[in-house]
Formats: structure tokens, sequence, C-alpha cells
């Protein structure tokens, strides 16, 4: 089968990499080095998005700023998944008319997700006058020629226009850790759930080649990373547009046979397509860590089914017996949506049975938010959000409780552990199944697998002593 999955042209890459040059010389020009504020927000995705957005600013001659006072540039990489992280950027774009005001050079791009929402970015463009440019994720690899228009022309630079949101392979990347990389394998998602707005602004699944994968993680183990986490709104779909007969599990065997010290994680996987296939392959390779984000979203079918998830309860029980039978040892997290429209009080407590029966790790749990355009926003929504608060603290108080106890169930055993970092006397680490660890050591053990023991836990993380 050919591969239908569009590519960018090495000549239209060319292109945009000789117009980062043109800009690196208007800015050595004038003896100045040009300092930009990266802000994110919303998932891995875009974090690692914001990594190549860095990678092409600093090809154009930028440094960088955790701060938009002062700045030359701004770039606000937006989320789109709920109503409050839109809320927070518009807040934080209107607030930048007084940073500008007090540096008027400064320019201001706003990018991600929430540009992928034509009446969003339509909004961003008549209503924030301040802002230059605004690009969605599908025309991120233009970002030299948007900055060219803006700076050198003058103009503003508007790149929202649909496209097929084609891959740039090889684009410059500026990764904001030295140990932990994301390496994104497919972008997109086709699977619609009824209350997502992902789909639509990140548009369909497109696989990335596996050479093209296994050459970047080759290289970043070659660099000394340490940890590479796999990305895409549904790994598990890996490859179906390539017509290659690599699925996920083959790409995470490949990649996990190549050599070097590494732990290789991925995210996030669906559980209509979360294969037997998977979990052998984690079962059969030390280098794959034993964690596992399944959402459920859901503990009851008849949610499940208006979700549009297309499995049941029963299913995704199946897959945690499943993966569990095979590593006692391995890790569950999982993403669930409390007052999804219509969710009455019966089946949200088929949600926290499905939470006492499972016994995550960790939850990530979010209120439901009617996103505009999806087919859930349209359902009749009856319950009040005082009963959905009630619900959503009713999951976090019985999920804390889990979360407490499999972390007071570490005390004693002997762990082996990332360490990557400081946090205060303490080094920080994680687990395999990532579970913080703080313990005191020297900085000589950053970047290091370690053992270590657990002396004592709380809700959140693990204490422990480098065992000697
Ligand atoms: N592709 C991933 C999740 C991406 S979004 C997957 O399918 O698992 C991350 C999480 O945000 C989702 O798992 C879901 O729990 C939550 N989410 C998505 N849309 C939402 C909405 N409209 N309201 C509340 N939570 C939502
Ligand atoms: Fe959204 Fe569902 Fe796709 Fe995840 S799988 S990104 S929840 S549509
Ligand atoms: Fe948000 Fe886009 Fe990720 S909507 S959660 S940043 S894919």
């Amino acid at each position: 089968m050919e591969r239908k999955t569009p590519v960018i042209s090495p000549e239209d890459l060319r292109r945009q990499a000789e117009i980062a040059q043109y800009i690196r010389e208007f800015w050595q020009n004038q003896g100045v080095t040009p300092v930009a504020c990266v802000e994110t927000y919303g998932c891995q995705q875009n974090e690692a998005d914001s990594e190549q957005i860095r990678g092409i600013l600093e090809q154009c001659g930028y440094g960088f700023t955790d701060a938009a006072e002062g700045a030359d540039l701004v770039v606000i990489n937006t989320c789109a998944i709920r109503e409050h992280a839109a809320q927070r950027v518009f807040g934080n774009v209107g607030a930048l008319v007084h940073t500008k005001r007090r540096h008027p050079g400064q320019k201001i791009f706003v990018c991600g997700c929430m540009m992928g929402q034509p009446e969003i970015s339509a909004r961003m463009k008549n209503s924030y006058a301040h802002v230059d440019g605004i690009f969605s994720p599908h025309h991120l690899w233009q970002l030299p020629e948007h900055l060219y228009r803006v700076l050198i022309r003058h103009k503003k630079a508007w790149a929202v226009e649909d496209s097929n949101g084609a891959i740039a392979e090889g684009l410059p990347v500026v990764r904001t850790n030295a140990l932990k990389a994301w390496v994104s394998v497919m972008y997109g998602c086709n699977n619609f759930c009824s209350y997502c707005i992902v789909p639509y602004v990140r548009g369909r699944e497109r696989s990335r080649l596996p050479a093209d994968i296994l050459a970047e993680c080759r290289d970043l183990i070659a660099t000394g990373y340490r940890e590479i986490t796999l990305l895409g709104q549904n790994v598990n779909s890996y490859g179906k547009d390539l017509g290659l007969g690599v699925d996920f599990a083959d790409l995470l065997t490949q990649i996990a046979d190549l050599p070097g010290d590494f732990l290789l994680r991925f995210m996030t996987s669906h559980p209509r397509d979360a294969s037997h296939k998977l979990f052998d392959t984690m079962a059969s390779r030390p280098k794959i860590a034993r964690q596992f984000h399944l959402p459920f979203q859901s503990g009851n079918d008849r949610i499940l089914k208006e979700m549009n998830r297309h499995y049941d309860r029963a299913q995704y029980l199946e897959l945690i017996d499943y993966g569990r039978k095979l590593m006692p040892d391995i890790v569950f997290t999982s993403d669930v949506i409390v007052g999804f429209p219509g969710e009455t009080e019966e089946e949200f407590e088929d949600t926290v049975s499905l939470i006492e029966r499972v016994r995550f790790d960790a939850l990530f749990t979010f209120i439901y938010s009617p996103r505009p355009g999806t087919p859930a926003a349209k359902m009749p929504d009856p319950t009040p959000k005082e009963e959905k608060n009630r619900r959503f603290d009713r999951l976090l108080a019985v999920q804390n409780a889990i979360s407490e106890e499999k972390h007071r169930a570490y005390v004693g055993k002997t762990v082996r552990v990332l360490v990557d970092g400081r946090d205060g006397d303490r080094l920080t680490a994680r687990t395999g199944g990532g579970r913080l660890v703080r313990f005191e050591g020297d900085d000589g053990l950053i970047g290091k697998f370690i053992d270590v023991t657990v002396t004592d836990a709380t809700t959140w993380s693990l204490v422990g002593a480098v065992t000697m």
C-alpha cells in the first residue's frame, strides 16, 4: 500500500530555513541578540511543538527568556481542551497590551490548538489589535515566513486556513530538558470522542515514518538522553495510514532494541485500540517503562457509548487484568470526565466503582467542559454545576485515598529510578512507573539510573534513601 500521509517537501523546508537565516542577519546587522518568550498551555504535544518553535526561533537568531516583559517576541502556544484553559489564554494575551506598550518593538504571536478553532482565531484577530500573528498547529513549520512578514514587512501574519496537516521532518528543536525527550510519532486524531475538540484542531491521524522516528531516537540516546516519551493522541493506531505493516508495538520493539541505557515511555493509549500485543511487547522489553496511561473517561456503558468511545467497561477491565497478569508491577494511570451531559448519579457511581476496582496509581479528573462544535455540546445537560463539583470532589477523595495507600505500599521496597534533578536539599527521581521519589544525594547522580529504598510516602510522592 502507498503511503497516504502528506509530507512537506524538502524544498519548502529549505525555503523556511533561508528565511530564518535572513532574519538572523537582520538582527545581527543591528548588533542585537533578540530574546523570545514562549509560553505553553496544554498537553505534551504542545510542549513538543513549543520545542520546535524554540528551535526555529533559535535558527532566526533568538535567545530565550521566561518573562514576557521586555521580550522582543512573545509566542503563546494555546490549548483548547477545556473552557477554563481558553479563558486563561484570552486573559493573558489581553495583559500583553501593557508589556507591548512598555516595549513597543515587541511582537506577539498566538498559536496552538485554539487557533485551529475558526471562531476563536477570528476573535483573536478582530479584538486583539496588539497581536501581530496567529497560526494553527498545521502552520508551525512556516514560522520563519510569519516572522518575516511581521518583523520585516510590518504586516500581520494570519495562518489558520485549513490544511492537510502535512508532516515537517527535520525541524530544528531546542529541548527544555537534557535527560528526557518527547518524540511525536503521530499527529492528529480520528476518534471524534463526542466531547473532544482535538480532532477538529489537530486534524486527521498522520504517522511519521518508522525510519525517521528511529533516527531521532538514536540521536537522542547518543547525545545522552535517558528517557524518551513517544507522543500521539492515540498511539495505538500508529502506522495505520502508512501501510508498511509496522504497528505501534512493532515500533516500540524497534526503539527498545536500540543500544544504550534509556527508558522508553509512551502516551496516550485509547482502550479501543490497546492490544494484548502491546502488553506482550512491554513485558518482553525491560527498556519499556511499566507504566500505562489508559484513559477510561467513564465507568458506565451508556455514557461510554454517548462519548463515542467504542469500548465498554468489561473490555476496559479485561485490558487492565491482562496487563497486570503479565506484569504484576505495572502502573496504570488514567483520565476521567465527571458530569458528561445527562450523567445520572447512578452512572457516576459506576465511575467510582471502576476506580475502586482498578485502583489506579494516579488519576486525572476533569469536569466536563462543553466545546462548541462537538456533538456533546448539543446534548441536554440538566445536572447543576454544584452537583458536578460534588461528584468531582467525591472522585478526588476516593482516588487520593487509593494513591496514598498505593504509595504507602512502596515503603521498605527498593525501586530503580532515573535521577532527574534537584528540588531544594533533595534529589528528585522517577520510578519506571512514573512515581516521584525524593532523597538526599550528590548532584553527580543526576542523569543516572540508581536503586533507592523507599522510607516514607505521601499522596503525591515517595521519600527514599540511596541503596548502597
Ligand atoms: N487523546 C487522549 C486525551 C487527550 S485530552 C485520549 O484519548 O486519551 C486529555 C484528557 O482531557 C482526556 O482524556 C479527557 O479526559 C479530557 N477532556 C477532553 N475533552 C474534554 C472536555 N470537553 N471536557 C473535560 N475534559 C475533557
Ligand atoms: Fe480526543 Fe478522543 Fe482523540 Fe483523545 S481519542 S484526542 S479524547 S477525540
Ligand atoms: Fe490542548 Fe491541543 Fe493538547 S487542545 S490538550 S494542547 S492537543
